[in-house]
Formats: structure tokens, sequence, C-alpha cells
């Protein structure tokens, strides 16, 4: 049966387990709303896990995609593809960086970034280089990335991981400077400006401001992965951009491509140069489909005010959480930038998920008991407005009739 629904949903005897999933099926959406096959409808605050940056079905995006499906899905990266050097030339002036890797994925863009490090070490003859890395991290589920990752439920059974990462808590930069004294094979520092799946983590801009300080003065790759708190979700075009920082290495993903797979690592000038001929590629990375929604995805951003909505509406959004959860017994902490939002519970509250879309909203619950908000950057301040209003009661009720149990170990 359907939670949201009651109506019985199809099973799925073919498809590999790897998700414990709602039972509904999503059908179709316009703008913030998307409605399942039973025809309920529901309130976007998932966005597709930060992916839907323009919301569902956008006027300007679907014909743009329709036309270039028309002319050409996929070409090679044997030949030029004029769309990936406007995409690239687009994405280096926003963010200041030299050049572009393109991918399909997170991970893969992470993956680059790691092979980026270790030649980059290799490079300057240190035979067995080293990256630190962050407790609580997310970069992936490919063995390198899993590796990177400071999650031990993410890496169980996977082992042996790969060797080379060095890990260390967010935001304390005399551990950072430990590592600096007594690793030096170190080549870089790879780390989220955001953790999105360790719970709504933010690193500080002083600590980020540090962390650049530390690898200028060792010679380090800064790295940061943006992959979810990226493109535009903040309210600037890249976390890191509010710390008045620039890394040289910045793997994206998610919100790029609207919903298309894209995937990017973008290179400062002490990077751009370290993949040569041969030493990376990608099939699909960089067709001309995935690159004409880059294109669309970032002019549409501009035209209609995008990176300014994000800010002010995920203001508006979490003054109200503040507002109605700020002193209710249960709840942690609240937390985020911009449309990138967490509330903290004392509680795993795994089974939110489900009331709220019982209750007509998509969310996330990530780390157990962190609350997760990731909706299109289209979303109306009246549409924060009703998403607040159907999260907070749900939030109170569960809070009143669950438990709170210790945290697990894991
Ligand atoms: C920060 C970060 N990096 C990397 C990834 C992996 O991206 P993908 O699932 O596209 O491989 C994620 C996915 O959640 C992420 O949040």
């Amino acid at each position: 049966m359907s939670a949201a629904t009651g109506q019985p949903v199809a099973t799925e005897p073919h498809v590999m387990k790897t998700y414990s999933r709602l039972p509904l099926a999503l059908s179709h959406g316009k703008g913030c709303w998307v409605w399942d096959t039973d025809g309920k409808k529901y309130l976007d605050g998932l966005g597709g896990i930060a992916v839907n940056t323009l919301g569902h079905a956008h006027p300007k995006l679907v014909p743009a995609l329709q036309e270039q499906l028309g002319k050409l899905i996929h070409s090679s990266n044997y030949y030029l593809v004029p769309l990936q050097e406007q995409l690239a030339a687009k994405l280096c002036g926003l963010s200041g960086l030299a050049n572009v890797f393109f991918c399909s994925t997170g991970l893969e863009a992470n993956e680059a970034a790691l092979k980026i490090a270790r030649k980059f070490g290799h490079d300057k003859g240190v035979a067995r280089p080293e990256i630190v890395v962050y407790e609580n991290a997310f970069h992936g589920r490919s063995i390198a990335t899993l590796s990177a990752t400071g999650n031990a439920k993410v890496q169980a059974g996977f082992g042996p991981l790969v060797e080379g990462f060095v890990r260390v808590p967010l935001n304390d930069v005399a551990a950072l400077e430990d590592v600096a004294a007594t690793h030096p094979n170190v080549t870089a520092v790879f780390m989220e400006v955001i953790q999105g799946e360790g719970g709504v983590n933010l690193a500080t801009a002083n600590y980020l401001r540090a962390a650049r300080r530390i690898c200028d003065k060792h010679g380090w790759l800064l790295m940061l992965d943006e992959v979810q708190c990226g493109m535009g979700r903040t309210g600037k075009w890249f976390a890191h951009q509010w710390a008045g920082i620039r890394p040289d290495a910045m793997p994206l993903a998610k919100g790029l491509g609207s919903g298309v797979p894209v995937g990017a690592v973008l290179c400062g000038p002490t990077a751009a140069g370290v993949l040569q001929p041969g030493n990376h590629g990608s099939t699909f990375g960089g067709n001309p489909l995935a690159m004409r929604a880059g294109v669309e995805t970032i002019r549409i951003m501009e035209e209609d005010e995008l990176l300014a909505n994000a800010a002010t509406v995920g203001a508006v959004l979490r003054a109200t959480l503040e507002h109605e959860l700020g002193g209710v017994a249960g709840v942690t902490e609240i937390r985020g930038q911009g449309l990138m939002l967490g509330i903290e519970l004392d509680r795993p509250c795994g089974e939110l998920l489900g009331r709220a879309a019982a209750a007509g909203l998509l969310i996330s619950v990530t780390a157990e008991r962190v609350v997760r908000l990731l909706p299109p950057l289209i979303l109306s301040a009246d549409e924060a407005a009703q998403m607040a209003a159907m999260l907070c009661p749900l939030i109170k009720q569960f809070l009143a009739t669950s438990p709170a149990t210790p945290r697990s170990s894991a």
C-alpha cells in the first residue's frame, strides 16, 4: 500500500534493491509541484536531492532541450564539442577558475579531482601522495570516493578502502595544521563547503580562509566539493564565494543540468594543466545534450535572478522554521544557507519522510536526525510559507509522539 495514498503500488522485482524507497512513483511536475501516479500532489522540498534547480517542466528549459534533442544528443570526445567550450567558459567566468573537465555525475567529478591531486603530487616527486579529507564528509559511492567519505556505514562491506587519505574534523584549524606538521606527503585538502549528506554542516568562513592559507603555505591544492551546495543553492554561484576565497579544484554536478546528468571539475591555474591527453576521459561526459542543459540552466538562472531568489526565499523559510520550531523541545538546531537547510532533531527521524509525503510534502532526512530541505531555486515566498506550514506541525507531532533514542555509534 502507498504510505501517501493508501493505494496499492507496483513492486520492482527486477530493480536491484539498493534504495529504501517510499511506495510512491512520481508521474509529472510543474514548477515546485509534482504529482504521483495516483494523482496526488506534492510540494517539492527535495528537488531531486538538489538537482532540479529550475523545478519541473520549466517553460524556458523544456523547449531548449527539445530543440537540442532534435539536433544532436551525443557525438563523442573524439571531436570538438562547441557546447563544452561554451559551458566551460561560462563556468570559468562565474568561478574565476581556468578550465573544466566534464563528466556526468558527482562521484565522477570527485574521482577526477582525486586523480588530479595524486598526479599533482607525482609531478612534484611525491611517490605516495596523501589527501586530507573530513569526518562526516560524503563524496560518492565509487571505491575511491567512498574511501574519501567520512561515514562508516557507506564504507562497510567494501574494504579494502583506497589508501592515501588523512581524516580530520571539520572547522578545526589546529587539526589541519597538525597534519601539515606530521604528513609530508599531503598534496591536497578535499572538502565540502557545506556537508550535505553529513547533516548540513557548514565549514565556517574562517576555516575556509585558514584552509586556503595552509594550502598556499604548503603547496597543497584546495579542492572544494560543491556537488550539492554549489550552482546557486546558497545564494552565490558557489558556496565558498561567501568566504571570499578561490579553490584550486571544484567538483560540481547535481544542479548544473537541472536534472540532465552533468558533472564537472573546474580547476584554477595550479591544477588546470595536471591532466594531459590520455590521463582521463568519459564517454558520456560533456555530450551536447548535457552541455545544452548546463548552458540553459545558467542562462535561465541569470535571467530569472535565481541567486537572489535562493538567498531571500531561503532566509524567509529559515526565519519561519526558526519562529515555529526554535523553542520546541527536541529541535537541536536549524542551520544552512540559502535553499540548503537542515533541522536537526535529538532523535532519528527517518519516518518523517513517509509522514511528510502523506501530507503532500517531499523532504529528505540525512545523518539519521536531520530533516533537510533542498527545494528548486525557483521556490516562491508563498511556496516557502506553504512548505513551513506543512512541515512544522509534522515535526512537532513527531517529537510529541516518538521517544528520543541515543545516537547510534555507526
Ligand atoms: C557533496 C557530494 N559529493 C558527491 C556526491 C555524489 O554525487 P553522485 O550521486 O552524482 O555521484 C554527492 C551526492 O549526494 C554529494 O552530496
